[in-house]
């Protein structure tokens, strides 16, 4: 069994919201007779090991690339997202755990065994990149009679846009996505190593984030003219843009709330978008409580 350390308060706080929506969820699923013609999935595409040990000081430093969130002393031990879902009221009819960390994946495995031993046969564990897994999974579905949440809870910009876009496609998921907030990323002049612009162009799905978040204007200078670049990456026109980039694909897509370190520095955007058209009214509402209150 091993440690993972990650998150501090704002993890909680997503971590609740999460788990009051798939709460409101299963009981739709379960108390309408419509709705229960469905067999239900829960997919956590960045499952870690179903716990998460607390960091003992909150001196957080967002990784964008495949790095760890923080690591210090740890103190608690406290459900992650999987164990959360997994031990719902009602359950879910099939779980789906995705991580690419082996380690991770055993003992998560280990834990469902231990914990939650009736649900063992719904689990499955695949240790694989989320945005290839998420995808083969999508396609063996059959949408007419499947129904699903899906969470995505990266570490920063490990989710294509393409497994975004393939997510909608399926008309039956309700996605939560834990969007990183890349204003670090995004450089003040829009000078920036080409391997970050291709990984924005591929967070984003379009290039047009450089047109978003940057501007140039001309300045008479004594010396001639001048172009200067500016740039507008501030939170709200991040979370604006990741919002209409959902909205391109999704039926509905709530406002985000934006997750703060201990410094009030923004970390993530919680965004939820809704892709099947009858269910999209009411899921929108529950979410956009949920993320509101
Ligand atoms: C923030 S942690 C997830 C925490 C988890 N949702 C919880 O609440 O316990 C992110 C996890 O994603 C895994 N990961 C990172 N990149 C991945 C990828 N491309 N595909 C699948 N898993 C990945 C990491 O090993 C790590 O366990």
């Amino acid at each position: 069994m091993i440690e993972h350390v990650f998150g501090g308060s704002w993890t909680e706080d997503k971590l609740r919201r999460l788990h009051e929506y798939l709460i409101a969820y299963r009981n739709i699923f379960t108390s309408n007779p419509r709705a229960r013609y469905f067999k239900t999935w829960y997919v956590d595409a960045f499952a870690g090991t179903g716990s998460r040990s607390t960091p003992k000081s909150a001196s957080l430093q967002l990784d964008y690339g495949d790095g760890y969130l923080v690591d210090d002393d740890t103190s608690n031990f406290l459900d992650g997202s999987a164990k959360i879902a997994l031990g719902l009221p009602s359950p879910f009819d099939h779980y789906l755990f995705i991580e690419e960390s082996r380690k991770r994946a055993e003992t998560l495995q280990e834990s469902v065994l231990a914990d939650f031993p009736t649900l063992a046969e719904r689990v499955q564990i695949e240790i694989a990149d989320a945005n290839l897994a998420l995808c083969e999974w999508c396609s063996e579905r059959d949408w007419s009679k499947e129904r699903a949440v899906v969470f995505l809870d990266p570490y920063g910009m490990q989710v294509e846009w393409k497994t975004i876009t393939t997510l909608a496609a399926t008309k039956g998921i309700d996605l939560w996505y834990l969007f990183p907030i890349a204003t670090r990323v995004l450089t003040r002049d829009g000078d920036m190593d080409k391997q970050w612009a291709k990984r924005l162009d591929v967070l984003f799905g379009t290039p047009d984030w450089r047109s978003r978040f940057y501007s140039t204007r001309k300045a008479e200078t004594l010396f001639g003219p001048v172009e200067n670049v500016e740039r507008d990456a501030t939170e709200q026109n991040i979370q604006n843009f990741i919002e209409e980039r959902l909205d391109t694909c999704f039926v509905a897509v709530a406002r985000s709330r934006i997750l703060r370190n201990s410094k009030s520095s923004p970390l993530f955007a919680l965004c939820f978008a809704a892709s099947n058209e009858k269910g999209a009214k009411p899921a929108l509402k529950i979410a956009q409580y949920i993320l509101e209150s």
